[in-house]
């Protein structure tokens, strides 16, 4: 038998990303590679690529430029670009960048074991697609090796909000949902490899609408349907838009145990004549209401949230507006970015605020953020929460588990293993974690 092939992937971007590239290693697996976690001793190196901000899709060109001496001594090396850069700049890449024997897009990437194949001919190869056919049931069946925890499953890709700054719906596509009864099994399969925590994806989960037994279902019936899966202890999802938030889904967080207290919900900007032209079709005011609602139904319920400063016409009021919405809904996390200018976006036409003045409000919205986290985080002192434990700390006898409301907690002589579900109260609270003990 010959030795396998070595693959290495490196993910940059989000959730379904690192989704993603399980999936094409997996794909990748049936053609007998391995992964490996160097480049070094590679057969074949995927960048599996994002394209949200500028820097991001620029860092592909700068780690492409590193593998050219790898090449130079190993000339069967294959190097592909897959994701979202993939997507947007497929025949760039291949110009910009002549090593590159490979470009695959995310809808496509299930074609990839016959694209290596033509890429080991000599070929190069690019697969930008939006095939009828359905990836998820194109690709193999994972799997069946144990596995940690926790794990990322995709229900639904592409999006049809059109925000005005964002690449997302000309990268991933129109909104899909996968259907449930798929959903459900590669579910169980998670289950029965270890896994007990689930956290759904999509780029606007919520407006998840998948076929099932009687009609389309929402997330909120597949979440129900989820809460039936004995093993699964823990479910979480995530990227959701305000719009969508129904009414079943909002109750759900105050009914459904299995249903973790925690809710990433961005809102963006808290100035509507900001949000009106980022193209939200909400307001702050209905944003703001629609957190209290969900804080009736889980008054207990963590709140995450995006924003980004310095879009274009973008006043100091404006951005005022924003803090202000920031302050009255009091974030437990938070991501903030620069705006950054996207080829092809409605938004990049307009008139761009002052770099400099950018910068500024970013780093006014990022103390005011990481303030508020630390609080939220503080107040956590005294509670007893749920931890499932990912992995052994590093001093001994110590473990490190997520707390229900997705923060890290240390726990000292700690006789649970990886996997297990134990109730811990928060002793304190250090820079990025919690520590706790065990309750009886
Ligand atoms: N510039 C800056 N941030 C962006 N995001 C999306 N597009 C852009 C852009 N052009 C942010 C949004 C989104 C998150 C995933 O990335 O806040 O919610
Ligand atoms: Fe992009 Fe999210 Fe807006 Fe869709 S809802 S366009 S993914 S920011």
């Amino acid at each position: 038998m010959s030795a396998p092939k070595k693959l290495f992937i490196k993910t940059y971007g989000c959730q379904m990303n690192v989704y993603d590239s399980e999936r094409m290693a997996e794909a990748l697996g049936g053609e007998g590679y391995v992964e490996t976690k160097s480049p070094d001793d590679a057969d074949m190196i995927l960048l599996n690529t994002c394209h949200i901000r500028e820097k991001a899709a620029e860092k592909v060109y700068s780690e492409l430029g590193r593998f050219k001496g790898l090449k130079a001594d190993k000339p069967d090396l294959k190097i592909g670009v897959a994701g979202c850069v993939a997507q947007a700049e497929g025949e760039e890449i291949m110009r910009r960048q002549p090593l590159v024997d490979l470009v695959v897009g995310p809808q496509s990437y299930h074609r990839l074991p016959e694209m290596e194949a033509k890429a080991r001919t000599g070929e190069k190869v690019l697969d930008t697609d939006f095939p009828e056919e359905d990836k998820f049931e194109k690709l193999k069946n994972r799997p069946k090796a144990k596995r940690g925890p926790t794990a990322f499953l995709t229900v639904q890709e592409g999006c049809d909000k059109f925000c005005a700054f964002c690449v997302v719906p000309y990268t991933r596509g129109a909104e899909v949902s996968r259907p449930a009864d798929r959903i459900l099994r590669e579910a169980r399969d998670l289950v029965e490899r270890g896994v007990r925590e689930i956290t759904l994806l999509g780029q606007n989960v919520n407006a998840y609408h998948g076929a099932g037994p009687n009609g389309d279902m929402t997330l909120a019936q597949l979440i129900w349907e989820l809460d039936k899966v004995d093993g699964l202890e823990r479910i979480r999802f995530t990227t959701s838009h305000p719009n969508d938030m129904q009414d079943d889904l909002i109750e759900a967080h105050g009914t459904c145990a299995k249903l973790m207290p925690y809710l990433h919900l961005p809102v963006q900007a808290g100035s509507d004549k900001i949000l009106k032209r980022m193209n939200r079709a909400h307001t702050a005011e209905s944003y703001i209401r629609l957190i209290e609602r969900i804080r009736a139904a889980r008054p207990d319920i963590l709140i995450s949230g995006d924003f980004i400063v310095g879009f274009p016409e973008e006043t100091e009021e404006d951005f005022q507006a924003t803090m202000d919405l920031v302050e009255e809904v009091k974030y437990g996390t938070a991501y903030s970015f620069k705006y950054s200018t996207r080829p092809g976006t409605p938004a990049a036409e307009r008139a761009q605020v002052d770099p400099a003045a950018a910068d500024d409000r970013l780093q006014r919205l990022q103390a005011l953020l990481t303030q508020q986290q630390r609080e939220v985080q503080d107040s956590m002192v005294g509670r007893e929460v749920g931890v499932l434990f990912e992995k052994a700390g590093r001093l001994p006898g110590q473990m490190v588990g997520k707390s229900d409301y997705l923060h890290a907690v240390h726990v000292a002589d700690c006789d649970r293993n990886i996997g297990d579900l134990a109730r811990v109260r928060i002793v304190s609270s250090g820079p990025n974690s919690l520590a706790g003990e065990l309750i009886g």
